[in-house]
């Protein structure tokens, strides 16, 4: 197989455009695919604060790179989650985003969910009922409160996150597999600031394979962490995911055809009367935004994990809510 740009030995193969490219050329092709989707879905502009969630893993880290090389100066934030277990998962994914900073130069924001906040999300999936068998969701809650709330405390215009293509189509079938209108219509590679308070979110990545991102992640030498959280094991998107692979196989290019048919019927207005946006409000307690009423959902599972506490200590006060809030 030979580059299609210059001859070379090709070292990817990208079927569903029928485009194989050397090392050189794939690493020019990347930076400029994601320059040309940040264009096109009008993500932000060159003299916007921009802020990306990094986890250490490929496809954060291959983003900052990106953007580093395309010279937006994106600052990078890491949540640090307490998940270690055998294999050190939160030590190790930290390690990898603090190794990439400091090679670059770049500016790093950790946040230390135990440290801020009283417990670790395993602690956190334990000491609540809605985590008790999903600390998944749990985390979920409390990564995307902890992000909106440093993006906008940091007066960052857009955060980003290094959701690929692969990850798309797997919630994307999700939501389609139950019809979850509110979920599709919130679907999209850019989430416009909120009223309410929510900070706009993009995600430049989005119609890049996963195996784009690993090999540019990989021909670039970055260090990232290949193990995947200990709790993602048999979570409903890795089986979807491995669905989605099977069809791609026989199929070249199902994929992103699936993730960009709904981007048009989207754009088309198709799921334009199920917005779940309505009847934002802002939390009692911490003032970010939420559908729900009195407190917002991170501040709730805090409130919970206050009052198991106390009971356990028999009454005495835990401060545990006040830093939820990070007042
Ligand atoms: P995941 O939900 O683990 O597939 O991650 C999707 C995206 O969320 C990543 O590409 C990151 O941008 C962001 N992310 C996930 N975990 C963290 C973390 N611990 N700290 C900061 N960002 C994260
Ligand atoms: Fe949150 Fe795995 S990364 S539970
Ligand atoms: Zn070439
Ligand atoms: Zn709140």
């Amino acid at each position: 197989m030979r580059c299609r740009k210059c001859g070379q030995k090709a070292v990817i193969n990208m079927r569903q455009h029928k485009l194989a490219l050397c090392c050189e050329h794939f690493l020019q092709w990347v930076p400029e695919q994601t320059e040309r989707f940040i264009q096109k879905y009008k993500m932000f502009a060159r003299d916007e604060r921009v802020l990306l969630a990094v986890s250490g893993g490929k496809d954060s880290l291959a983003l900052w790179d990106i953007l580093l090389r395309l010279g937006f100066a994106a600052d990078g934030l890491y949540i640090e989650l307490g998940i270690d277990g055998d294999m050190q998962y939160g030590q190790r994914s930290q390690a990898c985003a603090r190794k990439f900073a400091d090679a670059h130069g770049a500016h790093l924001i950790t946040v230390d969910v135990h440290r801020k906040y009283g417990a670790t999300i395993p602690e956190l999936a334990q000491l609540t009922r809605r985590g008790k068998d999903k600390p998944c969701s749990v985390c979920g809650v409390s990564k995307r409160y902890i992000m909106n709330y440093v993006a906008r405390e940091g007066g960052y215009a857009v955060l980003l996150t290094g959701h690929n293509l692969d990850d798309e189509a797997a919630v994307l079938f999700q939501n389609t597999l139950h019809w979850q209108t509110g979920y599709l219509a919130r679907q999209a590679p850019v989430l416009p600031a909120t009223d309410a308070g929510f900070v706009r979110k993009v995600k430049p990545l989005c119609r890049f394979y996963e195996r784009e991102t690993a090999a540019y992640a990989l021909l670039r030498g970055i260090d990232y962490l290949y193990a995947e959280c200990p709790f993602s094991v048999g979570a409903n998107t890795i089986y979807y995911k491995e669905l989605l692979g099977r069809l791609e196989a026989e199929r070249p290019g199902s994929k992103l055809q699936f993730y960009l048919s709904f981007l048009q019927a989207r754009e088309d207005g198709y799921f334009a009367g199920a917005k779940d946006d309505e009847g934002l409000r802002s939390c009692e307690r911490c003032g970010q935004p939420t559908t729900a009423p009195g407190s917002c959902a991170f501040c709730r599972m805090w409130a919970a994990v206050r009052e198991r506490k106390r009971e356990s200590r028999g009454g005495s006060e835990n401060p545990v809510v006040t830093q939820a809030c990070g007042r």
